[in-house]
């Protein structure tokens, strides 16, 4: 395939606060590694990067197998770094063949639906970078300090989650400015916009939520719940 998908999931996850590195915490039965695997090999064949804590490569590859079955030769794991950037770029460093496009993940956003992950993948061009993203529905305010300075539009924000797509060469090349730079972003998107390069949105899914508190872990719980037969 020319599509890759780079799953980081080297994280600590100090807000869940769970024993484990946040990607092999249970939802149910199954991982939140495991599930966001579940979901990408359900989407069309994409190389798969997973990105895995030092020290936790081979419980990474464990999970990458169950999920892949016979399609284990589009997967490969690689250890990740002190940022969530070091990680993607782990990941960048390790895809092969004649990969030209590239969707950065979140293995957090464990419940992502795999038609998300093909609009993604379907979305990119040659020259543009796709996120998914939702409206804001909160009325927002501007504070300073506890005085509330002023309302925020809401209707020009919107909230991106992950899978992240890009063109491979233009990705790339955004990370090497970023690291001369020495600059660290939240996310690809505001990386790949800082080298001065187009990106665009399509619709993102209330699903694809990032677990990062006990809450979320919850509520992820509580979808897997409802959805089982
Ligand atoms: N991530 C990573 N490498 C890092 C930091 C984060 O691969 N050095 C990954 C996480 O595993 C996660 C995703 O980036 O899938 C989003 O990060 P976040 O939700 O912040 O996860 P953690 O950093 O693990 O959680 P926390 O910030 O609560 O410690
Ligand atoms: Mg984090």
């Amino acid at each position: 395939p020319t599509t890759a998908i780079i799953v980081v999931a080297a994280g600590s996850g100090t807000r869940l606060g769970a024993d484990a590195p946040k990607a092999f915490v249970g939802i149910d039965a199954r991982s939140v590694l495991r599930h966001a695997l579940d979901g990408i090999f359900a989407a069309a064949p994409m190389q798969v990067i997973v990105v895995a804590p030092a020290g936790f490569e081979g419980d990474a590859e464990a999970e990458l197998r169950a999920a892949a079955g016979d399609r284990h030769e589009l997967g490969r794991v690689v250890t990740g770094g002190e940022t969530r950037q070091q990680s993607v770029a782990a990941g960048l460093r390790a895809l092969w063949g004649d990969v030209t496009t590239v969707l950065v993940h979140d293995a957090a956003r464990a419940l992502t639906p795999p038609a998300l992950i093909d609009a993604v993948a379907d979305a990119v061009d040659a020259g543009t970078g796709v996120i998914p993203a939702l409206p804001v529905v909160d009325t927002l305010k501007r504070v300073d300090g506890d005085a509330v300075v002023g309302p925020v539009d809401r209707s020009e924000l919107a909230a991106a989650q992950t899978p992240q797509g890009f063109p491979r060469a233009l990705l790339e090349q955004a990370y090497a400015v970023a690291a001369d730079a020495g600059e660290e972003y939240t996310d690809d998107a505001a990386l790949f916009a800082a080298a001065d390069l187009p990106v665009r949105h399509v619709a993102g899914d209330e699903r694809a939520f990032k677990i990062t508190t006990p809450a979320d872990l919850d509520r992820a719980r509580r979808l897997l719940d409802a959805a089982a037969p």
